[in-house]
């Protein structure tokens, strides 16, 4: 057979295009594993009610073990709709279960070994990090298992949880293992967070500010005026930042455009290309949450030095952020890299690095209103870090 040149040089293109709609239930209750809730029990059946729901249960050991006798009760009154394919599983919290594969491997080998179907669920009930660990087991076991959420921190309840991202660490590199991965629903239930520690419910309210900050000024405002409320950790306040706080995140997610980040920008990561590198320098012995807090007060000082934000503004932030009872300040942030040059501003090309593509951040054009820039003057940034630094030291 002979092939002519013609033949070798033409080439045919098919264009497959389809599209997937998601959609997921987060439902606000409180006591979700109180026998009495249908709230679980009904998002599990939503889609067969007849049917009896195999579930394995990952629960982060920060819960404490009465959780999971609470939850084989719950199981057990609910025994029509749900079946515990085993006691309920107690992992790691904390970033610990993000470090190493191995959590990840030994909860798929757990899967294995229960023979679970894509129709079964995994419910992972603890703090964000659990959240993500667990979400990646779900994403990748069958290639998507069903994956419920029940998020247990201020910060899973109004951010990462009701988020479609999931992933772990590797060689100190944050989430570099991971998917886009929408959970079949959440769960937020205010009982957890208002047993939280103290440092973790101030962590958490990084990011109701943060949302506020480049979204909504009415919410800011309303933060502003609750702060002694917030300050105190009173239960309408947090329950109206936890949910006003997941509505923006669920929002910009779902009418954003680009739910799955193709491209350049991470719209909502106000505050966080430092943020992510304090993380890593201090090994997170510093909370996302507070991370977070410090880079808002930096971009948003970097912002009015830029002329993007009225002067003065910079200050307003950093006053509700020490209020809420943030400290604006680290002596990491003076740690010198490789270079000789703040390892900090590293942050600015691990960030870039991830998403690929042209460097985005986000400043503040007025409370209210992120505005996306591609370059940062890095002289104007340790402009910024000085000031934080003179204004931290009083
Ligand atoms: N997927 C995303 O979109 C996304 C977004 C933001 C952050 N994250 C990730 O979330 C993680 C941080 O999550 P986090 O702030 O929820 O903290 P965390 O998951 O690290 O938990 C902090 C500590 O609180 C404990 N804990 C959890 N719930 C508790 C409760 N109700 N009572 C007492 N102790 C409890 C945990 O055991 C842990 O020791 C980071 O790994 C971060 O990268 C993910
Ligand atoms: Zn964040």
């Amino acid at each position: 057979m002979t092939y002519s040149t013609h033949a070798r040089t033409t080439s045919t293109t098919h264009w497959q295009r389809f599209a997937v709609p998601f959609e997921f239930p987060v439902v606000f209750t409180e006591g979700v594993f109180d026998p009495e809730n249908p709230a679980l029990r009904d998002v599990l059946a939503r889609l067969e009610p007849a049917k009896r729901h195999r579930c394995v249960f990952f629960v982060d050991d920060g819960l404490g073990e009465g959780l999971l006798a609470q939850i084989r009760a719950y199981a057990e009154r609910h025994a029509d709709a749900l079946e515990l394919a085993c006691a309920p599983v107690a992992v790691p919290g904390g970033e610990k279960i993000k470090t190493e594969l191995h959590f990840v491997e030994s909860m798929q080998q757990k899967l294995f070994d229960l023979r679970l179907d894509r129709h079964s669920y995994v419910v992972a009930v603890g703090g964000g990090a659990v959240l993500d660990a667990v979400g990646l087991v779900a994403a990748t076991t069958h290639r998507g298992v069903r994956h419920v959420r029940i998020p247990t921190t201020v910060l899973a309840q109004n951010d990462s949880g009701v988020g479609v991202k999931n992933g772990v660490n590797l060689q100190g590199v944050k989430n570099f293992v991971g998917t886009f991965a929408p959970p079949f629903a959440v769960l937020n239930d205010l009982q957890f967070v208002l047993s939280l520690p103290e440092r973790d419910k101030v962590a958490g309210m990084a990011e109701a500010v943060k949302v506020a900050l480049i979204r909504d000024a009415e919410f800011f405002g309303w933060i502003e005026r609750h702060m002694d409320d917030l300050a105190t950790f009173q239960r309408e306040a947090m329950a109206y930042m936890i949910r006003r706080c997941a509505e923006l995140h669920l929002r910009q997610i779902g009418q954003g455009g680009d739910p799955f980040e193709t491209g350049s920008a991470r719209p909502l990561d106000y505050g966080h290309w430092s943020a992510h590198k304090l993380e890593s320098l201090t090994r997170h012995h510093v909370r996302h949450g507070e991370a977070v807090a410090i880079g808002m007060a930096l971009d948003a000082r970097y912002s009015v030095l830029a002329g993007l934000l009225a002067a003065g503004e910079e200050e307003r932030i950093c006053a509700l952020l020490e209020y809420l009872g943030f400290q604006l300040w680290h002596p990491v942030l003076e740690r010198a890299g490789a270079n000789g040059e703040w390892a900090i501003l590293e942050g600015l090309k691990d960030f870039q690095e991830h998403l690929g593509g042209e460097l985005t951040v986000t400043l503040l054009a007025g409370i209210g209103t992120g505005v996306e820039v591609h370059e940062i003057d890095v002289e104007r940034m340790r402009g910024a870090m000085h000031w934080l630094k003179a204004r931290a030291a009083g």
